[in-house]
C-alpha cells in the first residue's frame, strides 16, 4: 500500500553542474536473474536504485536465493539455496523483464514454470522468438492459463538459432539458456545492445565461454560449472541520454559522469545535428548549448542505431527547436502515446502510424500530465523542466522503474522539482481526507 505521488516542476531553470549516471537498468534486469546460473555466490556492483531492481531481488528471494545488501549499490547473491523454480503471475506481471527468469532457471535446472509477462503500453510485444530459441536448445514449452511450463526431456543441447527479428530479450534469454547446455550454440541475427555485451561479460567472468557478443553472431560453448564473481554493471546509456537532453532543453551546461561515450554515439550524433554542443571525455560527456536548436529527422533502430528508448525524450527537445522535424519509430509497435500529454503542454505533433511530425514551437507551457510509460515519463520531465510555469506529472511509478533518484539528481543540477503525495479532490474540487491506495501493478514493465 503506497500513497500515489506526483512530481511538481517549476520550469524554466537552466541546468548546471555535474550528474552521476547509475548502473544500466536493461543490463541489471538480466544480470540479477543470471546469478541463478552461478554455482557459487556473486557480488554485483553499480546496481541502480530503481523499482525494477527491487522487484528482481524480490523474485530471487521468492525462489529461495539469499540476497544481501553489502554496500551502496552492491549486493551479494547466493542462489545455491534455490529450490522453487516457479515465478507466479503476481511477481511476473510487475516487470516485463521477468522473462529473463525463464532462461536462467531453464539454463540451471532444465525446467521452470514462469508466468507470461504482463501487458504492455508499448503495443504488442510477442515472446515467440524466446520460445523458438528454447525449443532449438531442446526445450519443450507449453502454455497453460498464462503460465509457461518449460521442460527438457533430453537435457539442453547446443544448436543454431536464427532470430526472425532483432530482439534484445530473446538474444539474452538464448544466452542464459545456452551457457550450460551441451556443446556449441550459434545465435544469428542477434541484437547488439551494450547490455547484451554486459550480460556476456558477466557470465564470462564466471567461466562461461561466450564469443561475439556485440556482433550479430554469438557463439556459446556450454560449460558445466560457473564460479562466483564480483562484477560491476555498465552505466545506463539511456539515463545518460535523458540527462543530456534535459541539459540541452533548458539551455544548460552539464557534465554527465560515469558514462561510456562509445555507447552514446548515436545519441551524440543526433544531438549535434540539433545544434547541441557535446564534448567527450574518457568516462564523461559535457553538454551545452551556444546557438539555436534546429530541426532534424530521426529513425529509431536497434543498436548501434538511435535507440527507441530515447525517442520520447528527443521529441520533447525537438518541440523546442526551430522548424519541422520527423521521427520514424523503427523498433516498437506503439511508442507515441505520450504525444497527447506533450500536446497538453503546447507541443504541435502529428502522428500517423509509426511517424511523428513535430512543428518546433520553441516553447512549452506547464500543465498537469500523466506518464504512460517509463520513457514517456522521462520526456514529460524534460518538457516540464523547459516549460514556462508549473507542470505536475502523475503515475510517476513508471519513471521510478528505470531512473534512480531522478528528482534528487535534477535538483542538484538546479531544477525546481518536488515529489508530493496526490491528494484526491471531491467533485467540487475540495480536498478530502487522503486515502492510502494500493500500489498500481507495473504492467508495462520492460
Ligand atoms: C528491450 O525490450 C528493452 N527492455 C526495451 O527497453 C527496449 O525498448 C527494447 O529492448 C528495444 O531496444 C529490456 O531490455 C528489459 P525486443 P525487449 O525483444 O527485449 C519484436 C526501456 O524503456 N519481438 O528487442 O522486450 C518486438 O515486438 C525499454 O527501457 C518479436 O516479434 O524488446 C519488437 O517489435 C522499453 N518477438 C522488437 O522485436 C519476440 O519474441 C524488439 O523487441 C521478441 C521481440
Amino acid at each position: 500500500m503506497k500513497t500515489p505521488e506526483k512530481f511538481v516542476i517549476s520550469g524554466g531553470r537552466v541546468l548546471h553542474g555535474e550528474v552521476e549516471i547509475s548502473g544500466a537498468k536493461n543490463a541489471v534486469v538480466a544480470i540479477l536473474p543470471a546469478t541463478i546460473l552461478a554455482d557459487e555466490p556473486c557480488i554485483i556492483e553499480n546496481v541502480p536504485e530503481i523499482s525494477d531492481v527491487t522487484i528482481s531481488i524480490q523474485i530471487l528471494r521468492e525462489l529461495g536465493a539469499k540476497v544481501e545488501f553489502i554496500a551502496p549499490h552492491t549486493y551479494r547473491i547466493d542462489t545455491r539455496s534455490i529450490r522453487n523454480h516457479c515465478v507466479p503471475y503476481e511477481s511476473a506481471r510487475r516487470m516485463r523483464a521477468s522473462y529473463y527468469f525463464m532462461g536462467a532457471l531453464l539454463g540451471k535446472f532444465g525446467h521452470c514454470r514462469v508466468s507470461r509477462p504482463g501487458g504492455c503500453p508499448l503495443g504488442d510485444r510477442p515472446i515467440d522468438q524466446h520460445m523458438k530459441a528454447f525449443a532449438k536448445l531442446g526445450a519443450d514449452c507449453k502454455q497453460d492459463r498464462g503460465m509457461i511450463d518449460i521442460t527438457t526431456p533430453n537435457g539442453l543441447k547446443g544448436n543454431q538459432i536464427f532470430f526472425d527479428c532483432v530482439t534484445v530479450g530473446a538474444t539474452m534469454n538464448a544466452i542464459l539458456a545456452a551457457v550450460k547446455a551441451d556443446g556449441l550454440t550459434i545465435i544469428e541475427n542477434a541484437a547488439k545492445e551494450p547490455h547484451i555485451v554486459d550480460l556476456a561479460s558477466f557470465l564470462n567472468s564466471m567461466g562461461a565461454d561466450i564469443m561475439g557478443a556485440g556482433t550479430d553472431t554469438i557463439k556459446i560453448r556450454g560449460v558445466k560449472y560457473l564460479r562466483g564473481t564480483s562484477y560491476a554493471v555498465i552505466p545506463d546509456q539511456i539515463e545518460a541520454g535523458t540527462y543530456m537532453v534535459a541539459a540541452a532543453a533548458t539551455g544548460g551546461d552539464v557534465l554527465i559522469k560515469n558514462v561510456i561515450p562509445k555507447h552514446l554515439e548515436s545519441i551524440i550524433s543526433v544531438m549535434e545535428k540539433i545544434g547541441v554542443k557535446i564534448e567527450q571525455f574518457d568516462d564523461a560527456v559535457r553538454v551545452s548549448v551556444d546557438g539555436p536548436l534546429v530541426k532534424t529527422s530521426i529513425k529509431t533502430r536497434p543498436h548501434p542505431g538511435f535507440p527507441t528508448d530515447m525517442q520520447p525524450q528527443i521529441s520533447a527537445l525537438l518541440c523546442l527547436a526551430e522548424g519541422t522535424s520527423m521521427i520514424k519509430e523503427g523498433v516498437s509497435e506503439q511508442r507515441f502515446q505520450y504525444v497527447d500529454e506533450l500536446r497538453r503542454m503546447g507541443a504541435d505533433i502529428q502522428v500517423d502510424g509509426k511517424v511523428a511530425v513535430i512543428e518546433g514551437t520553441g516553447k512549452l507551457t506547464g500543465a498537469p500530465v500523466k506518464a504512460c510509460d517509463l520513457r514517456a515519463g522521462a520526456a514529460l520531465m524534460i518538457a516540464g523542466l523547459a516549460a514556462s510555469g508549473v507542470t505536475t506529472i502523475e503515475d510517476i511509478y513508471h519513471i521510478e522503474r528505470g531512473y534512480a533518484d531522478m528528482e534528487g539528481k535534477l535538483r542538484a543540477l538546479g531544477a525546481c522539482i518536488e515529489k508530493k503525495p496526490i491528494t484526491p479532490v471531491t467533485k467540487q474540487n475540495e480536498p478530502i481526507i487522503q486515502e492510502v491506495q494500493p500500489e498500481k501493478p507495473h504492467q508495462d514493465a520492460v
